[in-house]
């Protein structure tokens, strides 16, 4: 019988242990990168990507890691495919299912995703969407881990405090929270918090892996004895109307000194990037010793390597 296929949406979509899994894979990648020996998994095989925002570092990390890999990737800018001029996610999904051997969808409405994977014959990966950023969360907690090893052990232990936004990157971070089984501390304004139906889902995992949320209003309050501080803009794609009214019901929702005197002493600041500096992160913070928001951004493409591999490889 042919084996179903699966896909990445949210980080829901695997098993604590799968996601341990993915992290060792990702451990054995980044080395092979290193040393500059690259195993030729998915040979000939071709990822489309359909983005309908921007990207930086989620075009680049999977056209490298597929290339890596051995095989290729497609980049479908909404500008130029027939999804953006009527055509539906349904003949899209069944379209692409004949070329290509998975799917990553960067969108709006988190219901393209689930609706293009529906219909699709591969594995569809969600490269972000207004609900969710799954891929940034595991390359997120890789990089405690690689950071903090002690971490990986304990993470009962742990304090990840997330200021600012709770949208896609908190909303993953909060959900990977609940399987790790870390403490999850989130410093948002009113009316900006994790929305209803994402706490209800990570507080049915957190039954399984014991895992605490801490839901605070004060940044300074929220940062104290954290592990791992995490920003994110204010203002994300596709909200761009709401810039100004945003940008001054986040004024205080910055990673800065004050806020990282709070965390401990070795803490480490993450941010999925790109950055808005000196709004939710300062210069100072951001360059600092503390930050290691480069090798997060690096760990994408390990970590989505390796998703690659649990997806595709025989
Ligand atoms: N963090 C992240 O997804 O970056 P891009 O928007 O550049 O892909
Ligand atoms: N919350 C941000 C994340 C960017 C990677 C956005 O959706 O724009």
């Amino acid at each position: 019988m042919k084996k179903k296929k699966r896909d990445f949406l949210g980080v829901y979509d695997f098993s604590h242990e799968e996601i341990y899994k993915i992290f060792e894979t990702t451990e054995k990648l980044k080395k092979q990168v290193k040393r500059n020996r690259f195993k030729k998994y998915l040979k000939n095989k071709t990822l489309g990507m359909i983005f309908e925002k921007t990207s930086t570092r989620t075009r680049v990390s999977f056209e490298v890691g597929m290339s890596q890999l051995g095989g290729n990737a497609l980049f479908l800018s909404k500008n130029d495919i027939q999804l953006n001029k009527g055509e539906t996610i349904y003949d899209t999904a069944k379209v692409l299912s004949r070329f290509v051997d998975a799917i990553m969808i960067r969108t709006f409405a988190h219901e393209n995703v689930v609706n293009l994977a529906q219909a699709a014959d591969v594995p569809v990966i969600n490269g972000l969407s207004d609900l969710l950023h799954p891929c940034q969360a595991m390359a997120d907690f890789f990089t405690v881990f690689e950071n903090k090893p002690e971490l990986k052990r304990n993470p009962d232990s742990m304090k990840l405090t997330f200021i600012g936004d709770g949208n896609n990157v908190a909303n993953s971070l909060f959900l990977l929270s609940a399987i790790i089984g870390n403490t999850f501390c989130i410093a948002n304004p009113k009316g900006y918090g994790i929305p209803k139906q994402i706490q209800e889902m990570g507080e049915d995992l957190a039954k399984k892996s014991g895992a605490k949320f801490i839901f605070e209003e004060n940044p300074i309050k929220a940062a104290k004895d954290a592990d791992v501080l995490y920003t994110d803009v204010w203002v994300s794609m596709g909200q761009e109307k709401e810039k100004e009214e945003k940008v001054a019901i986040f004024k205080d929702y910055q990673i800065n000194q004050d806020t990282l005197k709070e965390a401990k002493t070795d803490s480490i600041v993450l941010h999925c990037l790109p950055a808005n500096r000196g709004m939710e992160i300062t210069d100072e913070v951001m360059d600092g010793p503390h930050s290691r928001v480069f090798d997060e951004a690096e760990n994408r493409m390990h970590v989505q390597k390796a998703i690659l591999l649990k997806l595709l490889k025989k």
